[in-house]
């Protein structure tokens, strides 16, 4: 079993820490994974020529997307980490949703795929809000399946703490647990295993 998880965030800061600390727990299950840190990539904006997507079913630009898209074909799920900007996901995830629209061109069959959302930011309704718009919008879209989702409160950056999430969060490595074992769960299930745990 492999399973990407995908950071959404420009920097450094909460939301790797949490694909860091995912990969651990999720590879201390057994299950294999690689972090792709959006901002180390190439991801050009989607220029909306649907024409050409259309009818080539691939996107015009030669960018880092195509092969992140191979790879999430060859993966069986998905970790999506992003920050809170406005109750949406930054500008870098929001280019990456995107161009994964080729998946729906040219109708992927993404169904047996199981996905976790997790979002940071300061204010709780808000990342919520985020992490229900990434689930619907764009993971249901494409029929992947959200199996565990978190939304987890970090100080404001504008307060000098970049880095903070468990520090704010004394019970996140209990919840980043449970998150992990149901995506875990979820994908034996896929698989056809019998789930002992
Ligand atoms: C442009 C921008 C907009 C933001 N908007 C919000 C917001 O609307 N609500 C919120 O809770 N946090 C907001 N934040 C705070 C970030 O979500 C928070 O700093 C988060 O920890 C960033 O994640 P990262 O550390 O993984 O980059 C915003 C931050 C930036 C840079």
């Amino acid at each position: 079993m492999k399973v990407l998880i995908i950071c959404g965030s420009p920097r450094k800061g909460n939301s790797e820490t949490l694909c860091n600390r995912m990969k651990d727990l999720l590879e201390e299950k057994g299950t294999g994974t690689e972090i792709i840190l959006l901002r180390e990539r190439n991801i050009q904006r989607c220029r909306g020529c649907v024409e050409f997507c259309n009818k080539n079913l691939k996107c015009c630009h030669d960018d880092d997307m195509a092969s992140i898209m191979q790879k999430m074909v060859e993966a069986d799920g998905y970790v999506f980490v992003l920050p809170n900007y406005f109750a949406m996901p930054p500008g870098l995830f929001k280019d990456f949703i995107d161009k994964c629209s080729i998946f729906y061109t040219a109708e992927t069959d993404l169904s047996a795929k199981r996905a976790a959302v997790i979002s940071v930011g300061t204010d709780k309704p808000f990342i919520e809000e985020n992490v229900r718009n990434v689930s619907r919008n764009f993971c249901e879209t494409l029929k992947i399946k959200v199996v565990a989702t978190g939304a987890f409160v970090s100080r404001s950056e504008l307060k000098g703490n970049y880095n903070d999430i468990f520090e704010n969060n004394p019970d996140l490595v209990d919840e980043l647990e449970k998150i992990a074992g149901k995506l875990h769960k979820s994908l034996k299930y896929a698989g056809g295993e019998m789930v002992t745990c």
